[in-house]
């Protein structure tokens, strides 16, 4: 269909299209909110999970999964050092933090401020061999939790990358 003027429109021109003709075609009605949009932007179906958070269980899946991660952070001759003596504070930043970015609630900015990730992690030389490091030990957790396939996929992959833009030292330094 070709609509009669493909001239910008004008406050003569634009008509709200629920109500009416313009140039003399009358527009279908369109449903701003159609089927396919609803599930995925604003309407959910009742008792389906609307973020990662909700779908891996809230708050109580964060903690469990830094507490495995910190039980492996623990044994790692290269990560251990960086750490401070007690390993329970980092893991209650790092539960906040995930839980924050995955959808729950924003405590870890409300306590800690904007993440600045990359930043906060500057003190700690960070190169490719700890980077794959943490990787793994945070892969691993992730891989044993029983959540949903989607969001141990979606996390994996998230940690894979973000831990990427931490290095900070050698050749794969992105600054
Ligand atoms: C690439 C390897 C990484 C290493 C070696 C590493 C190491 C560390 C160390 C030593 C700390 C300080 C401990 C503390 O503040 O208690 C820390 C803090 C933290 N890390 Fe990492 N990290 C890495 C990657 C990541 C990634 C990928 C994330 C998130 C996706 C992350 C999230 C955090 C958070 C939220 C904190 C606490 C920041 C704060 O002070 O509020 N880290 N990390």
């Amino acid at each position: 269909m070709v609509l009669a003027t493909a001239q910008p429109p004008t406050r003569e021109t634009t008509t709200p299209i629920e109500s009416g003709p313009i140039s003399g075609f009358r527009l279908p009605k369109v449903d701003p909110y159609p089927e396919t949009m609803r599930m995925n932007v604003t309407v959910r179906e009742p008792n389906q999970p609307r973020t990662v958070y909700e779908m891996v269980g809230g708050m109580e899946f964060f903690e469990d999964l830094t507490r495995r991660f910190y039980l492996r952070i623990e044994e790692d001759e290269v990560l251990r050092p960086m750490h401070p003596k007690d390993l329970a504070v980092s893991q209650r930043k790092n539960a906040l933090f995930l839980a924050q970015y995955w959808g729950g609630p924003a405590t870890y900015s409300e306590q800690r401020g904007h993440p600045r990730l990359r930043a906060r992690h500057m003190p700690f030389p960070i190169d490719k061999e700890a980077r794959d490091r943490w990787f793994r030990l945070m892969k691993e957790s992730v891989e044993e939790s029983e959540i949903p396939e989607a969001a141990r996929t979606a996390m994996v992959d998230y940690f894979e990358k973000a831990s990427l833009t931490m290095i900070n030292q050698g050749d794969t330094a992105t600054s």
